[in-house]
C-alpha cells in the first residue's frame, strides 16, 4: 500500500534522486526544482514522497490554499524504473481521499502538457475533467469536490492582477459600478501593495472583491453576500 509522507530529511535524498525518463523530461519539473519551490512558496507548497514502505517511488507536490478553498496538484511523478504499477494512480487516490478528508476545500486543479496522454488518462479515470482553460499552454483539468462550494476569501497578490483586471473588465462591461481603485491597473496595483484588496472565489474563480471594508460581487453571485460577509468580518 502506498502513502503520501511530508518530504523529510530521510527522503529528501531519494526524492532528489528520483528520475522520469528522458523523454519525460519535457512533462514535469526536475524534483529539485519542485523542492527549491517548495522553500520559496513555503505558505502553500506541501511536497510529499510517494512511498511503498520504506521506498520512495514517486513525488507530489500540492498547492494547498485554504483561502481559495482549493488545492493544485503541482507536481506528479513516478520514478522511471517504478511506472506503470499502479503507483501513479494509487497516489493520486490518496491525495483526493486526504483532501476530501480535510473538509476545506471545494475543487482540485492540475494542468498537463498535450502531448503527455499517459497523464491525461490517469487524471481523466479519476475524476478529472477538462474546462476548456490553458495555463502556459497546459491543458487545465478540474475535480469538483461538491455541489455546494463555500466562498473562498484571500488577498489579492501581484501575481492575481491580471486576473482581477479580467473580473474588472467583465463587470464594467455589464455596466457595473465598480470603486474608484478599479479604474485603472496603476491603482490597483497600489492597492494590492498596501493589501488594500482581498478577492472571494467560488471554486477557484473570482467572484467578486473587498476593498478596505466594501463588498463588490458580481450580480450572478448575489446569493453569496452573506458568506462575503461573514468571511470580511471574521
Ligand atoms: C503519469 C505518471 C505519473 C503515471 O504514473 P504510473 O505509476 O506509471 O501510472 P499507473 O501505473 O498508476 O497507471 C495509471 C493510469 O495511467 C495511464 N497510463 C500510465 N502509463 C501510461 C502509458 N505509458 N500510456 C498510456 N497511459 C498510461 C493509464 O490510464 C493507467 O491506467 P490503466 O493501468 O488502467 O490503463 C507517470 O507516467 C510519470 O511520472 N510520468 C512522467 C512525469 C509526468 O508526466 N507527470 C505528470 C505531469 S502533469
Amino acid at each position: 500500500m502506498i502513502r503520501l509522507e511530508t518530504v523529510s530529511e530521510k527522503t529528501f535524498s531519494s526524492v532528489a534522486r528520483l528520475k522520469v525518463s528522458p523523454e519525460q523530461e519535457q512533462f514535469v519539473s526536475s524534483n529539485l526544482v519542485s523542492l527549491a519551490q517548495a522553500w520559496l512558496y513555503y505558505d502553500f507548497a506541501k511536497p510529499f514522497a510517494i512511498m511503498d514502505d520504506d521506498t520512495v517511488v514517486g513525488f507530489m507536490m500540492l498547492d494547498w490554499n485554504e483561502d481559495e478553498r482549493t488545492v493544485g496538484v503541482w507536481r506528479m511523478m513516478i520514478g522511471q524504473d517504478f511506472q506503470g504499477r499502479g503507483y501513479g494512480r494509487a497516489a493520486m487516490e490518496e491525495a483526493i481521499r486526504m483532501i476530501r478528508e480535510a473538509e476545506k476545500f471545494d475543487m482540485i486543479y492540475l494542468s498537463y502538457v498535450p502531448e503527455n496522454t499517459a497523464a491525461q488518462k490517469l487524471y481523466a479515470s479519476c475524476g478529472f475533467c477538462e474546462t476548456g482553460e490553458k495555463i502556459d499552454d497546459e491543458i487545465v483539468m478540474k475535480l469538483f469536490l461538491t455541489d455546494q462550494p463555500k466562498v473562498g476569501y484571500a488577498l489579492v497578490k501581484e501575481y492575481n492582477i491580471e486576473e482581477i483586471m479580467e473580473w474588472t473588465d467583465k463587470e464594467k462591461a455589464k455596466g457595473k459600478t465598480l470603486p474608484p481603485i478599479l479604474s485603472s491597473a496603476e491603482l490597483l496595483q497600489t492597492a494590492v501593495k498596501n493589501k488594500q484588496v482581498k478577492m472571494f472565489l467560488i471554486m477557484g474563480e473570482v467572484i467578486g472583491l473587498c476593498i478596505d471594508d466594501e463588498i463588490v460581487l458580481s450580480d450572478e453571485y448575489a446569493e453569496y453576500l452573506e458568506q462575503a460577509k461573514e468571511k470580511v468580518n471574521a
